[in-house]
């Protein structure tokens, strides 16, 4: 890729273009903030480990919407952090005035740019911006699953010991205390979950899987998450700006898969250098049926609330 712009210049547009650079995703990062001087900051910052990374990626701040031009990929990180005891659903009429303006000037300055959303709640803020530009949602996606993902392996690293790389996960729905874990679908370098943790252990790790994010934000207090969260940004960079093809959770819109449409949430997708390629539909069984239909419910109430403002 030439050129990917990400929007909102805090520690998760910081940590994601971080890693963008030392992974050479692109040639140049461009960071846009509403703060004057903020993202110009951040910008050199990072640039000046280029030497120690030995990156030849550009990185450039600006808070004047022109600096999406041409960005091929725009990665939407802006927006009100939740503070401890708000769900990320609190910050949702905050977050969506952000959202319908950082829209606008992709729409604007960035019309062929596919677009990952990163803000919350994010499973309605990806159906806003798939709204907001009309884009085929090959173009219009967003980041929760990877996250979700990362951490359910993590806490299996930590119970089992094992290697996190022979760990698989899965997590469906939307990105709240309604995800779905789904250990059916979990291995061990293929060997089923349940073939080294009972069922009550698994259980647990669903549920500080479900509030994974609540629990960083409690410990820091001042900041969610976002060393992990840098890192499923980067890793669903690395899937399209290395045309990948890998099939990871993500922020889709269904359009008839699991008998939903009209909403967006999490399934696996394809992710390719053409976006996202493709939902993935799995035959679920029935509790986990009822669980990612609790999470629709969940969902289709945000979009609901996003549907009163204009
Ligand atoms: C998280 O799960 C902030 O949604 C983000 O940490």
């Amino acid at each position: 890729m030439n050129k990917i712009a990400i929007v909102g210049a805090g520690r998760v547009g910081e940590t994601s273009a971080q890693i963008l650079a030392e992974e050479e995703l692109c040639r140049e990062i461009a960071l846009l903030d509403v703060r004057e001087d903020v993202p110009e900051g951040v910008a050199l910052d990072i640039y000046q480990t280029a030497p120690f990374f030995e990156f030849d990626c550009r990185l450039t701040g600006s808070s004047d919407p022109r600096i999406l031009k041409d960005a091929e990929l725009v990665v939407i990180t802006a927006g009100f952090p939740r503070k401890p005891g708000m769900s990320r659903s609190d910050v949702l009429e905050a977050n969506v005035r952000i959202i319908d303006e950082v829209t606008d000037h992709i729409l604007h300055y960035a019309p062929e740019a596919m677009v990952l959303v990163v803000s919350n709640p994010v499973d309605a803020l990806t159906y806003r911006v798939a709204q907001r530009t009309g884009w085929p949602r090959e173009r219009v996606f967003g980041q929760a699953g990877v996250l979700d993902a990362s951490r359910m392996a993590s806490f299996i690293a930590q119970e089992t010991g094992f290697s996190v790389r022979d760990i698989t996960t899965l997590v469906l729905g939307g990105h709240g205390d309604t995800m779905v874990p789904v250990s059916r679908f979990c291995t061990i370098h293929g060997i089923p979950l349940s073939h080294f943790v009972s069922q009550e252990r698994i259980a647990a790790i669903n549920e500080r899987t479900r509030t994974g994010g609540a629990e960083i934000l409690a410990l820091r207090k001042s900041s969610s998450a976002y060393d992990a969260p840098g890192a499923a940004v980067a890793t669903m960079v690395d899937a399209i700006a290395r045309n990948r093809r890998r099939v990871l959770p993500c922020v889709a819109m269904l359009e008839g898969e699991y008998g939903e449409a009209d909403i967006a949430m999490g399934v696996p997708c394809i992710l390719s250098g053409r976006g996202m390629e493709a939902v993935v539909e799995l035959d679920l069984n029935d509790a986990e049926r009822a669980d990612f239909a609790r999470s629709v419910s969940a969902v289709r109430t945000d979009i609901e609330r996003l549907r009163a403002i204009v």
